[in-house]
């Protein structure tokens, strides 16, 4: 019996150093390139995070971990069983791309952390992307040491030994660690045993309301379309809970930015409301989305409100149960007792009142000024606004040399 197309159920983030080989290990895991963008295949790295889903399944006529594959058919020639699908999201490794791979994060249900074995261990952003994990509080974790195939033997080992002093006392204390080639593909039936033994698909409640985070957002429409054929806006989305149909009437938080009056300088967001026309998970169109994998919906929105990613940040709710919006916004905060700054570790002075500092809250980021402060509490008065819910985790940035580096989180009160 061929596989049931299904979307995907669980999303695994692909984090780590630049160059690492997160693009290649998602390309062996899943076949697909996630890098599309010309200025992306230009410089060979990643800018905007990437979507990939591929399959886990399982030979019965084989032992594990030879038993694990990512295709149809079994090297025996029988068929495998598919056990799951997954969405890859490939987050980008350039330190000055941290605010993306934190709006990934905050997709993640588990990560796979990357660290090539040919550079010494830890790189900046091996250490800023752990922090990250632990910060959003993502607990499955595989580590892949990759690039075996360019290291000895003995390297291999001393970069396990580096890993391992790494990782002590942190959330991926107990992580596996698995040589990998992304490159020749060595190894990933290991990993995709590591990924059913560590990163399992968590329990969704389908009876909450609907809450979509918005990852992207298009025109689909090829340029000289004419007016008849226009098709509406394309956003892009993860659930975090709940269900979206086909039918469904929507409410988009905070909404777009409009200018108030004929000024230039002053606007505001305005909530739009809209429809569910289409869904698809890449070629499988769907009546319903549910978590995992990212959605695109098409509406009747006009298209130049969604082209470009302008609705990337937004909140998909229903109408009837929208999450609020907020300029100012009441933290429970921790932060982090020593934070990357440039090739070293950094130790911050205290947070001032005052002081900028950058939020990202689902898959929005804003910058805001710290209005007050107290031990555990702070509140912050964002430049725009943006729909929290509850219980809500954010990401806290501070600037450090000159560059946004993740310094603490916390959860919105509500
Ligand atoms: P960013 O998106 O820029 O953070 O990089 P990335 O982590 O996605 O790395 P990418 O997959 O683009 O790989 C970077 C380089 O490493 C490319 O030239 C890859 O061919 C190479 N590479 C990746 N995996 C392996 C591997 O297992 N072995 C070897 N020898 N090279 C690899
Ligand atoms: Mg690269
Ligand atoms: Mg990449």
């Amino acid at each position: 019996m061929p596989w049931v197309k299904q979307q995907p159920e669980v999303n695994i983030g692909v984090v780590g150093h630049v160059d690492h080989g997160k693009t290649t290990l998602v390309q062996a895991l899943t076949g697909i390139w996630t890098a599309r963008h010309s200025e992306e295949l230009k410089r060979g790295m990643t800018i905007k995070l990437g979507y990939a889903d591929g399959n886990i399944a399982f030979c019965e006529d084989m032992k594990p971990p030879e038993a694990y594959t990512t295709d149809e058919v079994c090297p025996t020639g029988s068929e495998s069983r598919l056990l799951r699908r997954v969405s890859y999201v490939d987050a980008p490794g350039h330190e000055a791309l941290m605010a993306t791979m934190l709006s990934g994060a905050m997709l993640m249900d588990g990560a796979i952390l990357v660290v090539a074995a040919n550079e010494p261990c830890p790189q900046p952003q091996t250490v800023e992307h752990l922090a990250a994990l632990n910060a959003i509080g993502i607990r499955n974790i595989v580590i892949v040491q990759n690039k075996i195939d360019v290291v000895t033997r003995e390297r291999a080992f001393e970069n396990y030994r580096e890993i391992k002093n790494l990782v002590r006392g942190t959330v991926a204390e107990d992580a596996p660690i698995i040589p990998v080639s992304a490159l020749h593909k060595t190894n990933i039936d290991v990993l995709l045993q590591s990924f059913q033994e560590r990163i399992p698909t968590p329990h969704r409640d389908l009876s909450k309301p609907p809450l979509m985070f918005i990852v992207r957002s298009f025109d689909v429409n090829r340029p000289g379309t004419s007016f008849q054929d226009l098709v509406g806006g394309v956003i892009g989305g993860s659930l975090i809970q709940g269900v979206l149909k086909v039918g469904d009437e929507v409410a988009i938080l905070p909404g777009v930015k409009t200018p108030v009056g004929g000024s230039k300088t002053a606007y505001k967001y305005e909530p739009i409301t809209t429809r569910i026309e289409e869904i698809r998970f890449g070629e499988l169109q769907v009546e319903e989305a549910r978590p995992g994998g990212l959605a695109a919906i098409r509406t009747p929105l006009d298209p130049s409100l969604t082209k470009a990613d302008s609705m990337v940040g937004n909140i998909v709710s229903h109408p009837d149960h929208q999450p609020p919006v907020a300029r100012v916004l009441e933290i429970e905060y921790s932060v982090l007792e020593r934070v990357v700054g440039g090739k070293e570790m950094t130790k911050l002075p205290p947070i001032q009142v005052k002081e900028n500092i950058v939020l990202t809250i689902g898959t929005a980021t804003r910058i805001g000024v710290v209005t007050g402060l107290g031990k555990s509490t702070m509140t912050v008065e964002l430049k725009d606004p943006v729909a929290v819910w509850e219980g809500g985790r954010v990401a806290l940035s501070r600037r450090v040399l000159g560059r946004w580096r993740l310094a603490g989180w916390g959860v919105v009160k509500s």
